[in-house]
């Protein structure tokens, strides 16, 4: 496994749609991988291929330790009630801002194996399904997040 490279905020890979997975081959699995092991180091709760320079529909979401979740073609299937929470995101260091999220989400993925599953989540791994899949759209949270002074921000 290997530590990737986190692209930031400003370069062209997050921006635009990425392209669907049609076979796992084993370049994705040693992708799906390698980006566990950059989401650890770097402590965050979500990665999305595009974050690591591969144009790809591929996120990782783990809001729980140890519950990670691997997502191929990830679609949200349902959504329902709303939450105003503060978000950030790895590409963006040092900025936090306020998005509006639906409050559950249910989504429509692949495994490592290519079998469908779903999996739904709520409040903060619900905004985690929703941000990265975004990342997959070309959607990052500053395009539409209340911004926020990390001044203001309570230590905790
Ligand atoms: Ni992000």
């Amino acid at each position: 496994m290997a530590i990737l490279n986190i692209v930031k905020e400003g370069d062209p890979v997050l921006r635009g749609k990425c392209r669907e997975v049609t076979e796992i081959t084993p370049r994705i699995i040693t992708l799906l991988d390698d980006m566990a092991e950059t989401l650890h180091k770097a402590d965050g709760c979500g990665l999305a291929a595009p974050q690591v320079g591969v144009r790809r529909r591929i996120a990782l979401v783990e809001v729980e330790e140890g519950e990670l979740i691997e997502l191929i073609n990830p679609e949200i299937i349902e959504r329902s009630g709303q939450q105003e929470e503060i978000e950030g995101c790895l590409s963006s260091p040092g900025k936090w801002g306020i998005t509006k999220r639906p409050m559950k989400v249910t989504v429509k993925a692949q495994n490592r194996k290519g079998e469908e599953f779903t999996v739904s989540g709520s409040g903060l791994k619900a905004r985690a399904f929703c941000h990265e899949i975004d990342h997959l759209d070309g959607i990052l949270f500053v395009d539409h997040a209340q911004m926020v002074d990390p001044d203001e921000l309570e230590v905790e």
